[in-house]
């Protein structure tokens, strides 16, 4: 195929997948819902052979499918049919859940398994729209109903939704949908992580009922550069959208905004405001914000701040402020697996808070809707990454607009939150010339689409000059960031603690610095000289030693230590230490702190911002 073709051919895939995403509906959890978690049946297959005869050929783009493939959910009609499946006699899963903690044979499955749901559905009087909303399935899902493919997504940690209004019917609808977690060289993230794998459809599955004209999105803001107004957009999804009036309320403020559609879908808007009470970590205050159609009502809870960067300061409502920060890795701390719950979320947003955290960097993709609703309650400012991790298929173009997608759907999900302060690009990338393009290119989508947050990315460093008792970045990703971040494991990829001592960090540019990893493994209750790797006594030492290492960096303006808990990954085997885990943790998988909690949760309530 010519050049020209190929990239008529991405564009037009772009194209595809712009418009797929735009589609998504913002504020699920708060509009008319049916849940549809629960049990549902499964089918592992390894082969794909509900989705491809045996000419790999996609059932799903032939003409009549035929009871091969799974989403007909097929069963015997007379007693010479052959079917080779049946969901009903299968065994049920828990939606939402990985797959890999809930059943021992999947602990390390890698492939394709179908899920299936049946439902009965009122159809409500009112003539309204019906969509099907996951919040995430990791990796790439199929979706259909009663048949029909609804779509398919690619990305493991972001929202998607497909309308159901013509297929959904009264009695027996069928969802199925085939989730495939095969890691791939040209996937986001791509074949190497540290982290588990963990498959399945991992967060809430709920059906959203709107009227036929909906509210689909929406972005209501503080103005970056006048914080006595509130600036966004709404935007409407229906055929007679045009001449709508959308109303925005804010109560307590006494607001009422009216916007007329005139020909777009989409319709901006900016109103003044007095008196407001800004969020912020001390007082995380949200307010009620309604948005009115002639045929419904949402309602949200935003809080209204401004972030932003002097110099090498974060100022959050135009006063600096140091992050005292963590990283996080969604796995649930209640049981094992993915976190989804809003207990989950609970529970490590209060480790976070006992550690005296203000910030948490929530590692390496977008975690579920709760930790960051949860976080604008809290007042914990959020870090949000894009899972652009180690070394991607820079040139390829799917590649990149992969990436994008799961960008602009983290972006699409989470731009009313005030906790949410930091987009990060990317973490721990090589420093050639297609991943700075790459990340450039997403540097500037990100800020086409949100204008109000800053940008980071854990960036590359190096020996200053050859020196190697002084530290630098060395990326050119650094001109284009808002914020410096860097990963730094001195004393222990990178000799021992006592190294922290010896080296001095210069960084060049005039912009804010946070460490935005570093730490050591300890096995919790294993205890010794704090020269022997993997005592507790080894962790706590290095996080004294590199502390007082990082204290002398002028612009440095938070950290968020790697990492909170212990975690599972497959890279991890050493027998009787890790087996499985990470274990950088402060604390263990079973809940306990280790020494290394009790250093850092000081040097965090010593911590004034002037030092
Ligand atoms: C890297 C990486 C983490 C990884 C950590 C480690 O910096 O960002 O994802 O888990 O180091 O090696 O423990």
């Amino acid at each position: 195929m010519k050049k020209p073709l190929i990239f008529i051919l991405a564009l037009l895939i772009s194209f595809l997948n712009l418009s797929a995403q735009n589609e998504l509906i913002v504020n699920a959890y708060h509009r008319n819902t049916i849940s549809l978690n629960g049990q549902w049946k499964y089918i592992i297959d390894p082969y794909e052979n509900g989705y491809y005869n045996y000419r790999y050929q996609p059932f799903d783009q032939q003409e009549s499918p035929g009871a091969g493939a799974f989403f007909n959910n097929s069963k015997p009609k007379s007693p010479s049919d052959l079917v080779e499946y049946d969901f009903d006699q299968m065994d049920d899963i828990l939606v939402p859940g990985d797959w890999n903690s809930q059943k021992k044979e999947l602990l390390y499955y890698e492939g394709t398994v179908w899920y299936k749901k049946s439902f009965d559905y009122r159809i409500p009087q009112k003539a309204g729209r019906l969509f099907a909303y996951f919040e995430a399935s990791n990796y790439k899902t199929e979706v259909y109903l009663n048949g029909k493919k609804l779509g398919t997504h690619v990305g493991g940690f972001t929202p998607f939704n497909f309308e159901i209004t013509d297929l959904v019917k009264e009695k027996d609808n069928f969802l199925v949908v085939k989730v495939d977690n095969k890691r791939r060289k040209d996937g986001i993230p791509t074949l190497n992580t540290d982290w588990w794998n963990y498959g399945g459809i991992t967060r809430d599955v709920q059906l959203i009922e709107t009227s036929a004209n909906f509210v689909q999105d929406y972005f209501i803001q503080l103005n970056p550069t006048d914080d006595k107004k509130i600036k966004g957009y709404v935007t409407l999804n229906g055929k007679d959208v045009q001449g709508q009036e959308v109303i925005i309320k804010i109560p307590e403020l006494k607001i009422t905004k009216k916007i007329n559609f005139a020909a777009d879908t989409r319709a901006a808007f900016e109103m003044s405001v007095n008196n407001l009470k800004y969020w912020s970590t001390e007082n995380p205050y949200l307010y009620e914000v309604i948005i009115q159609t002639k045929e419904e009502t949402i309602k949200d809870r935003i809080g209204f701040r401004t972030i932003g960067t002097s110099g090498s300061k974060i100022l959050l409502n135009h006063q600096p402020i140091y992050l005292r920060g963590i990283s996080i890795h969604e796995e649930s701390p209640l049981r094992m697996g993915r976190g989804h719950s809003k207990a989950d979320a609970k529970k490590l947003l209060e480790w976070a808070q006992e550690l005296g955290c203000n910030y948490v960097r929530l590692a390496h993709y977008p975690h579920n809707e709760h930790m960051v609703r949860l976080a604008d309650e809290m007042g914990i400012l959020v870090w949000e990454e894009n899972p652009v991790y180690w070394t991607i298929s820079w040139e390829n173009k799917t590649t990149y607009q992969n990436a994008e997608c799961q960008l602009s759907e983290l972006i699409a999900r989470d731009k009313n939150r005030a906790s949410v302060i930091i987009w990060s690009m990317a973490n721990e990338t090589p420093n050639v010339p297609a991943r700075n393009e790459f990340l450039k290119k997403l540097a500037k989508y990100t800020r086409n689409n949100d204008p109000t947050r800053l940008i980071s990315a854990a960036l590359e460093q190096k020996n200053y000059k050859g020196n190697p008792t002084i530290r630098t970045i060395d990326d050119p990703f650094a001109e284009e960031v808002d914020v410096l971040s860097f990963n730094e494991y001195i004393g222990w990829y990178d000799g021992l603690p006592e190294k922290c001592e010896k080296i001095t960090w210069k960084i060049e540019q005039d912009k804010p610095v946070l460490i935005s990893e570093f730490g050591a493994g300890a096995k919790q209750g294993l205890h010794g000289n704090k020269n022997e790797r993997w005592t507790e006594e080894f962790q706590e030492d290095l996080y004294i030693k590199t502390l007082a290492m990082l204290d002398k960096i002028d612009k440095i303006q938070g950290l968020s230590p790697w990492i909170l808990v212990d975690f599972r990954s497959p890279r991890r085997v050493l027998p009787n230490i890790q087996e499985g885990w990470n274990r950088k943790g402060l604390i263990s998988e079973d809940g306990t702190k280790k020494k290394a909690f009790f250093i850092l949760n000081d040097y965090y309530k010593n911590k004034k911002y002037s030092e």
